[in-house]
């Protein structure tokens, strides 16, 4: 049988507690509402929603920063932050995790955004490979970055990107 088709939209504010949801089901890392909503507003076409079969399958949201460049060297760049990116688990390694990593890329480099970066568990092999073979490379650990000690990958990608044609 053919497999359903996602699609993938803006967030809308009424997707919240959806999102919510798979952020607890997905992710140690969980925020306030109105914490989603402050990165949302800071760059709302770079919050972007992957339905399936009418239900909300994953997010990725980001947000725009300037800082030092990962990938650059000694340069002050526009940097489109990935905050959190999930998919819940009966909807994984459909591509979709990757397409909405790509449209978000896409969104932030339209905001001028010249690189990319993003925080995963070191322990995260699917996250790691997934953004390894999507052309991100590691930029530094990051030693207990998270809340239970763990380290973290900075990993990070020139804009704009342009995957390779298959
Ligand atoms: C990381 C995460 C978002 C990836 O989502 P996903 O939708 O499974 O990602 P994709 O389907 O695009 O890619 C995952 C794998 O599935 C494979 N895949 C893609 N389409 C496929 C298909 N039709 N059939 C089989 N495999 C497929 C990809 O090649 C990729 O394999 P690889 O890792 O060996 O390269 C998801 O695993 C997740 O939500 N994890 C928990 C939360 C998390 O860790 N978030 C990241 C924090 S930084």
């Amino acid at each position: 049988m053919l497999e359903a088709p996602y699609l993938l939209r803006p967030f809308r504010p009424d997707d919240l507690s959806s999102v919510i949801e798979i952020n607890r089901v997905c992710l140690p890392e969980n925020y306030s509402p109105y914490f989603f909503m402050e990165v949302y507003k800071s760059c709302p076409e770079a919050f972007i929603i992957a339905e399936k079969e009418r239900k909300v399958a994953g997010y990725i949201m980001c947000r725009l920063e300037f800082g030092f460049s990962d990938v650059r060297r000694f340069r002050m760049v526009r940097k489109g932050h990935v905050v959190s990116v999930a998919v819940m688990p009966d909807y994984r390694r459909q591509g979709i995790g990757k397409e909405l990593v790509l449209a978000a890329m896409k969104a932030l480099e339209l905001h001028g955004a010249e690189e990319c970066f993003l925080e995963v568990r070191t322990a995260n092999e699917d996250a790691v490979r997934l953004y390894k073979n999507m052309g991100f490379d590691t930029a530094r650990v990051a030693t207990h970055y998270y809340h239970d000690g763990a380290d973290a990958y900075v990993m990070s990608i020139k804009l704009p990107h342009n995957p390779p044609m298959n």
